[in-house]
């Protein structure tokens, strides 16, 4: 164990323990931007500066381990100015049109800048830029280069928490370059459009294209589970004016804020789509025609069908096999109804394929 002093508070943590973690562990805030827990720790934005008795160099307490006997100051006064000086020259490279950005109220830059009342940027124009345009051919998710601040938040993300390395970061001289295949050759890429960079990013650089639709503070979350499989990711719909317009993943114990690109994409949009069959549907014998029934007579007629199998063929003429996108609790119901009325012990998952 390490024992160390953050802003005047003293703690024992384990060896290995960064300064951020320390200093969360013991409900203390310091600022981050490119650090992302257990993905990212490269160290890039500068905004976790702190000041440590004895050091000359203010280190990132993201990716900066305690020492025995450490004294930190989080929030000294060379600490703070630091601090500005690294959003100043963040926004110094930043395109601050905030009110068309999809992000605008969900940005963490922005959020910061107002927290440190950072407003505007003395370098601004000073820098060289290399031009690149918008990467814009993917259905889904889009890349704009001048929102970009090079955390690597989305390369981390795409290499280490969903294991595609879609997205790279390259150098060229002076200036970095993230390389999103969102083209219009992505299907010729390794990206599987999960989107799980984009909800990482902590601007507006990647986005789902659909975050356009809505602001942030219009939106409800309602925590739910994913329909897809049964895996059970956890994940929030964001609802506006009673439509759900947007999905996010939550932290649940088995995806980890991560989703599929079947979760994060493939789960709202039938919910409203005018070709959705919202009652039963039983055919007419005469005409052929499926016609609309109620659940009573739909449910009826399969019973009396699967009865008369059942009597005439003995149970293990009829078999059950759930769906893996139903809930446990049906599933069991499903097993429950084919032992105990169909008298058959023919039922199975088909997620066992
Ligand atoms: Fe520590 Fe970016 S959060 S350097």
């Amino acid at each position: 164990m390490i024992h160390v002093t953050i802003d005047g508070m003293q703690m024992e943590v384990q060896e290995g323990t960064t300064i951020l973690q320390a200093a969360r562990g013991a409900g203390i805030n310091i600022p981050t931007l490119c650090d992302l827990e257990g993905i990212n720790d490269v160290g890039s934005c500068r905004v976790c500066v702190v000041e440590v008795e004895g050091r000359e160099k203010l280190p990132t307490a993201c990716n900066t381990p305690v020492e025995e006997g450490m004294v930190v100051q989080t929030m000294s006064e060379r600490a703070v100015d630091a601090r500005k000086m690294a959003l100043n020259l963040l926004l110094s490279n930043h395109h601050r049109g905030c009110f068309s950005c999809p992000s605008n109220g969900a940005c963490e830059l922005q959020d910061l800048c107002y927290q440190y009342g950072v407003e505007e940027s003395s370098f601004a124009g000073a820098r060289k830029q290399i031009e690149t345009p918008p990467v814009e051919g993917h259905p889904f998710l889009s890349y704009h280069p001048e929102l970009c601040i090079h955390c690597e938040r989305c390369v981390s993300t795409c290499a280490k928490a969903t294991g595609r390395e879609a997205i790279t970061f390259r150098k060229t001289g002076m200036f970095g370059i993230i390389n999103a295949p969102f083209g219009e050759d992505y299907k010729d890429t390794l990206c599987e459009s999960c989107g799980n960079c984009a909800q990482n990013c902590p601007t507006g650089a990647i986005t789902e294209k659909r975050k356009k639709k809505y602001r942030s503070w219009e939106v409800s979350r309602v925590l739910t589970t994913c329909p897809h499989c049964a895996v059970g990711c956890q994940m929030y719909l964001l609802v506006k004016d009673g439509k759900i317009v947007d999905v996010e993943a939550a932290d649940g114990p088995s995806n980890h804020k991560l989703l599929c690109v079947k979760g994060r994409s493939a789960s709202f949009d039938f919910v409203d789509s005018p070709r959705r069959i919202r009652t039963p549907l039983v055919k007419n014998k005469e005409t052929g025609e499926f016609e609309e029934a109620t659940w009573d007579e739909a449910l009826d007629l399969v019973a009396e069908k699967f009865t008369d199998i059942r009597d005439s063929l003995g149970g293990d003429a009829l078999a059950g096999f759930a769906c893996s996108r139903s809930t446990n609790e049906d599933i069991y119901m499903l097993q429950k109804m084919v032992r105990t009325a169909f008298q058959s012990n023919n039922t199975d998952n088909c997620a066992r394929v």
